[in-house]
């Protein structure tokens, strides 16, 4: 069977929304034509994120009865501490209460004004973080990362030439860590290499740099390795990723992706130094460095979820389901970013409306009506997600997408064949579609609350 059948049974379940094109006109206009702005009440099949929407287990949720809210101290840490310390091998780890809030305090801690941070592409949150901080963002991925038609297998690779000639040219004490995401979001979930994490981490070390990952999907990262990396299809998920993250210093975790809860990350290192420093300002922005910005029942879950996510059932099921989405629009000849990523499909804006160009945002508006048509709520991740630069012209990337995420153990293979579906009848239609311009574009992270209307 090419697609694996779902490695657990339905305990619980939610309707969701049917809704009428009358209905989904008004919500999306009501919503200005940005999906983050719609009712989910008004969503039928929802893929605008992998993140916090996963479906908890019977387990986890057991977990979270035994919340000890105690203020300090909570035996839920501790047990968060050992999965930490187990599956992913690191020393020390401060609760945050989510993926950013360990990126605030990574980048408070460690950036000067005037740094440079290399990494295997951007990120919304950690880019904002990172340049809130006088710092300033070096991509450093290899140019198949930018090339949706390109096939290579590790497309979230760093290139060590250009991360080369960054440190000749800056300075090493310039580089207070190289950012290295485990899987590459924006790149479509491409993975990257145990060699290029070896290879970074051992230039790095000559340079006395340190590697952190952002490791929010590393279970995904492993997954390929197995798959497409000689001389891992036989090591277990937990092998891999144990040795995944030996190449790092620490990492930051958004544990609503792979740690599999609705809320919940952390920042772990085994720099001592660091974590005492992290400690010191976890307690301005988050709580007591052993609760973080989390409840004690949070941490419960998040520490189940971490040994739940190495099952390599799960995991081959994950995934199986996002291939099997990419495979039905690949056939059916729609623009998609290959190979198919970890968490999601990417579909090509810029090839899949090329009468629109990328100053009027093609994903956004392919976006807003993918959600008119089928009640499908997709995210852009183009230029609107990219913002402006310094000097207010926008970022403009080369990868102009629209993200189909799939949230973790929730929907079926018919769900997805809906959204295949909808998606290959607008393609039929495509020359319909219209660009967009913005009503209102907030400074910071504008995609989240931005506002359009039809050019
Ligand atoms: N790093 C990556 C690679 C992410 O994808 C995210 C979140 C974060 C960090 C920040 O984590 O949301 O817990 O604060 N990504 C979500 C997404 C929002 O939809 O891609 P957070």
């Amino acid at each position: 069977n090419k697609y694996v059948a779902e490695p657990y049974k339905v305990k619980v379940v939610e309707p969701i929304a049917i809704t009428t094109w009358e209905q989904r006109k008004k919500a999306i206009e009501e919503a200005g034509y940005n999906t983050f702005l719609l009712r989910s009440k008004d969503v039928y099949i929802d893929l605008l994120t992998d993140s916090g929407t996963t479906a908890m287990s019977d387990d986890q949720w057991a977990g979270m009865n035994l919340g000890d809210e105690a203020y300090a101290g909570s035996e839920n840490f501790y047990n968060l501490l050992k999965a930490v310390k187990e599956v992913y091998g690191y020393e020390y780890v401060i609760p945050t209460h989510q993926g950013r809030g360990a990126e605030n305090l990574l980048s408070q801690l460690t950036i000067k004004p005037g740094d440079y941070i290399p990494g295997n592409m951007y990120f919304t949150t950690t880019r904002a973080h990172q340049e809130l901080n006088g710092g300033t963002f070096r991509d450093v991925i290899i140019d198949e990362a930018h090339d949706s038609d390109s096939e290579y297998l590790f497309k979230g690779n760093i290139c060590l030439d250009k991360l080369k000639s960054l440190i000749e040219e800056v300075g090493a004490e310039k580089i207070p860590y190289i950012c290295m995401a485990v899987t590459v979001n924006l790149a479509g979930g491409q993975p990257v290499s145990m060699q290029n994490l070896k290879d970074v981490y051992t230039l790095a070390g000559e340079h006395h740099i340190k590697v952190m990952f952002d490791a929010t999907r590393c279970v995904e990262n492993a997954y390929f390795i197995k798959k497409r990396e000689a001389g891992y299809e036989n090591k277990s998920i937990a092998e891999i990723l144990k040795e995944m993250m030996s190449y790092s210093d620490g990492c930051t975790m958004s544990g609503k992706k792979d740690c599999l809860v609705n809320i919940g990350g952390f920042l772990a290192m085994n720099d001592e130094e660091l974590y005492t420093k992290a400690t010191q300002m976890v307690v301005l922005y988050e709580g007591m460095p052993s609760y973080g910005g989390l409840a004690g029942r949070d941490m419960e879950a998040m520490a189940r979820g971490i040994y739940e996510s190495i099952d390599y059932h799960y995991i081959h099921h994950r995934i199986s389901q996002v291939q099997f989405l990419g495979d039905k629009l690949i056939e059916a000849g729609v623009p998609v970013v290959r190979p198919i990523g970890g968490h999601a499909v990417f579909l090509d804006a810029k090839k899949f409306l090329p009468h629109i160009e990328q100053e009027k945002f093609p994903a956004q508006s392919l976006a807003a009506e993918i959600y008119l048509k089928s009640g499908v709520r997709t995210m852009e991740r183009g230029i609107v997600s990219a913002g402006r630069d310094k000097n207010g012209n926008h970022h403009k990337p080369e990868l102009e997408l629209v993200r189909l995420t799939i949230p973790r153990r929730v929907y079926s293979y018919a769900h997805l064949e809906v959204v295949a579906d909808a998606i290959i009848d607008l393609y039929q239609e495509r020359e319909k579609i219209k660009g967009l311009e913005f009503v209102y574009e907030s400074p910071v992270l504008r995609f989240f609350t931005a506002r359009f209307k039809h050019v």
